[in-house]
């Protein structure tokens, strides 16, 4: 049980210090290697994925990811950009199906902005391919018309062997879940929609256990805010799924709350919460840990098959929600502020417990 602990940025150091104890009590047997990534990787290598640290992510089983990134990201030179260790990690390790859970926990309906009732019970899964689609697809560029005007454009390209491996984890998914898939397009507009639709249609034949619906994406962002109980396993393309993940986030309340899986193809993980490096709350020990937490027990689940060590360290952080712990950003009236480590320890506790 080999594990990358890259830290990074920002608030990344202070949560993954808080998922690191919970580690360290739920699976002592973990063998951990701190890497330098992002702006630490620039300091300590001069670049944001140092050789090293890629060596690393090579030999271990998991990575336990915190966030990378600066307060001026957009105005620093792309390959000098902090940012860009992660993506380049995510492209050296094939890391294609990205797993996001958004999950109601019952504590922080009122977190939502939607109404109690459309959120109560919310548990579904949006799986983003990450390695294909307009972002890496070519030609791409700028060019200029005949009218003399500059135009820039992109190309959304899948093979068929890209939409069946992010459909067969979209389907195995769903076999550990409620055995919903929905898949979502624009197959009546994009070429490249037609061909993800027939691959899923076909990949799902092998699972007759599992139910496929389709959507398009305009219509599915309808539902997702309507009634988002109804889904399960949504899986969709790089673009589609940035933007739904997101919409999906904020049904649940904090940013601070959400974990990621990326997995491979040789089901090599990486795990790291959705927020970024929060700089304007960086070094105050108020950053909310719970999704670095969540994102370990994501590790112990996928990447080790802990499933009794996973429900654990879940059924933990349920517990000091309902204990009335709560981080700035999920405080409501009534409850009890504490900041990052007190958090954290406040879970070894319940573990502890349990
Ligand atoms: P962000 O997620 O870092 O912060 C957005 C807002 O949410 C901020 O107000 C922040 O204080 C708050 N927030 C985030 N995580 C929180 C937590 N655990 N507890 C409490 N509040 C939390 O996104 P932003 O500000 O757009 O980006 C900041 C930097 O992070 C940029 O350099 C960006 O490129 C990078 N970034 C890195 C990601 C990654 O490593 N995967 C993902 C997103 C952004
Ligand atoms: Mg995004």
């Amino acid at each position: 049980m080999k594990i990358a602990i890259m830290a990074g940025d920002g608030i990344g150091p202070e949560v993954v210090g808080q998922a690191l104890k919970v580690l360290r009590l739920v699976a002592p047997q973990a063998e951990t290697e701190e890497a330098p990534v992002g702006q630490a990787g620039i300091d300590a290598r001069g670049k944001p994925l140092p050789d090293e640290t890629l060596a690393l992510a090579r030999r271990v089983d998991a990575i336990l990811f915190g966030s990378v990134g600066v307060a001026d990201e957009a105005s620093i030179p792309r390959e000098r950009r902090p940012g860009t260790g992660l993506l380049q990690l995510r492209e050296a390790l094939t890391l294609y199906a990205n797993f996001r859970p958004a999950f109601m926990f019952p504590e922080l309906i009122g977190a939502s902005t939607l109404k109690p009732e459309v959120v109560d019970g919310l548990d579904l899964v949006i799986l983003r391919e990450l390695n294909g689609d307009v972002y890496f697809g070519k030609p791409r560029g700028f060019e200029t018309n005949e009218k003399g005007e500059r135009v820039g454009f992109n190309t959304m390209r899948y093979s068929e062997s890209e939409v069946e491996r992010i459909a067969h984890a979209a389907f195995r998914a769903a076999r550990k879940r409620r055995r919903k898939v929905c898949s979502v397009d624009k197959a009546n507009v994009l070429e490249t929609m037609q061909l993800w639709r027939e691959v899923m249609t076909r990949v799902g034949r092998e699972y007759p256990d599992v139910e496929l619906s389709h959507l398009f994406i305009d219509a599915a962002s309808m539902s997702l805010m309507r009634n988002p109980k109804q889904f399960d396993v949504i899986v969709t393309g790089n673009m589609f799924g940035d933007i739904l993940s997101d919409a999906a986030a904020m049904l649940t309340g904090s940013i601070g709350m959400l974990p990621s899986a990326s997995l491979g193809v040789d089901r090599k993980g990486l795990y790291e919460p959705v927020h970024g490096s929060a700089p304007d709350i960086a070094g105050q020990d108020v950053a909310n840990p719970l999704a670095a937490i969540l994102s370990l027990a994501m590790m112990l689940r996928e990447s080790f098959e802990l499933e009794d060590k996973a429900r654990q360290v879940e059924n933990a952080v349920r517990t000091v929600l309902a204990q009335g712990y709560r981080t700035g950003d999920i405080y409501q009236p009534g409850t009890r502020r504490v900041g990052t480590t007190e958090m954290g320890d406040a879970v070894v506790q319940a573990l502890r417990a349990a």
